[in-house]
């Protein structure tokens, strides 16, 4: 199988752990000094030499379009093009392989080891749809990942009467249909022992079953924690490349953790979904994986949402805690939770009235009528700009 040849221009200090690291990932990289070899991704600092940076840039856009990370200290550069990445710096080897990963996916490419869109297949696969990928995530079991996730996808196709699939990727120990009842009972463990090449949509469209009340669809990673190590990274990426394809809306119930499995999942995200607790702990564990987040160059795409709202810590101070504003608060309510998941209904479906559910509703709203914030009217974000530049390049 091909490995993806990655060109990395480097400063000398970092290009050896860089190599090494992308060899693991199933990426051949290259260096600037091997002429010839035909080049799928780029890596560039962009600070180390300026003007070399930018003829790189050029010759890589110059008759071809190779997609380009740009990685920058304190300004972005101006030449980048539609297809490049913004890394910021300090841009770690992971991130960096998380970064490449999700261009080769948005690209519409197959990743390394996904033999699925490989060898002659290749120049045919087809575009990544656009469907948008809602991520629940927490780093901590227990705060409410499950029942955003399932309300947010019941909320999602109320709202808009578009395809859902509601995504069970906590390996090894989520169970949405717990709380969403669903007839069929297979999930992405009854692909795993299968090559890649049989991933199709048909094989994907088998083991997903629709929940009859609502038509939201859902696709789980199994149930039997036994297996769950054959639910490898590149079959719970094809999954999603399928889902997105197929899909308005993917919402991905998360494994609370920091795996290759998850971040990877996170990495392909549109918008990410952090769940918080009123408590010390959760508050800890949250403000870890912000400042991970923004390591990788995730942090302008999550949005933080508080559980259980009107106990413990205020909500004013948990916001000072993570410096970031609360995108949205649930009420706690034991008795209709629990209720509304012994129905295996959600409980914006059993108890719309009662404020848990209007509350659940807002957060599906911040999707689907996103809040222009403050700041954002006045003066248009730096990557917005940048954005623009990027498309009129
Ligand atoms: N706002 C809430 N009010 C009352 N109970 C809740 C609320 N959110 C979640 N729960 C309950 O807390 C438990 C854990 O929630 P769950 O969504 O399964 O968390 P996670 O997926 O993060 O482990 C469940 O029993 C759920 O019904
Ligand atoms: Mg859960």
């Amino acid at each position: 199988m091909e490995r993806p040849n990655v060109l990395l221009a480097l400063p000398d200090g970092q290009l050896a752990a860089a190599e090494t690291a992308l060899r693991r990932a199933g990426f051949e990289p290259v260096r600037l000094d091997e002429s010839g070899p035909h080049v799928d991704l780029a890596a560039i600092d962009c600070d180390e030499q300026p003007e070399v940076a930018q003829q790189l840039h050029a010759s890589l856009h110059d008759g071809r379009s190779v997609p380009t990370i740009l990685i920058f200290g304190a300004e972005p550069p101006d030449y980048g093009t539609q297809g490049d990445e913004y890394a910021m710096k300090p841009c770690p080897p992971e991130a960096l392989i998380y970064r490449l990963q999700a261009m080769l996916i948005r690209s519409g490419r197959a990743l390394p080891g996904d033999a699925a869109g490989m060898g002659a297949e290749m120049s045919d696969t087809p575009m990544m749809g656009e469907g948008r990928v809602i991520s629940v995530f927490a780093p901590k079991g227990g705060v409410g990942k499950t029942t955003v996730a399932v309300n947010m996808a019941v909320a999602l196709r109320e709202q808009t009467r578009d395809r859902v699939l509601l995504f069970d990727a906590d390996v090894g120990v989520g169970n949405v249909t717990a709380v969403l009842e669903v007839p069929a009972k297979k999930g992405l463990i009854d692909l795993a022992d299968s090559p890649p090449s049989e991933w199709t949509d048909l094989a994907f469209e088998h083991i997903t079953a629709v929940h009859p009340d609502t038509g939201v669809r859902v696709l789980t990673w199994g149930s039997d924690p036994a297996d769950s190590e054959k639910v490898t990274v590149d079959l719970l990426l094809a999954a999603l490349r399928w889902g997105k394809a197929n899909h308005a809306y993917v919402v991905v119930d998360n494994h609370p953790g920091y795996d290759d499995r998850t971040m990877a999942m996170l990495t392909l995200a549109t918008e990410i979904f952090l769940v918080v607790t009123p408590e010390v702990g959760a508050i800890r564990n949250s403000a870890q994986f912000l400042a991970l987040a923004r390591e990788v160059g995730l942090g302008e795409i999550v949005r933080v949402v508080v559980n259980r709202a009107n106990h413990g810590i205020s909500v004013e101070n948990m916001s000072q805690s993570l410096g970031l504003p609360i995108a949205a608060t649930i009420v706690s309510n034991g008795p209709k939770a629990v209720m509304a998941a012994n129905e295996g209904q959600p409980v914006i479906r059993k108890f719309p009235k009662e404020k848990i559910a209007q509350d659940l509703h807002n957060v599906a709203r911040l999707v689907t009528q996103p809040p222009l914030p403050k700041e954002e009217r006045e003066t248009r974000r730096w990557w917005m700009r940048l954005g623009a530049r990027a498309s009129n390049a």
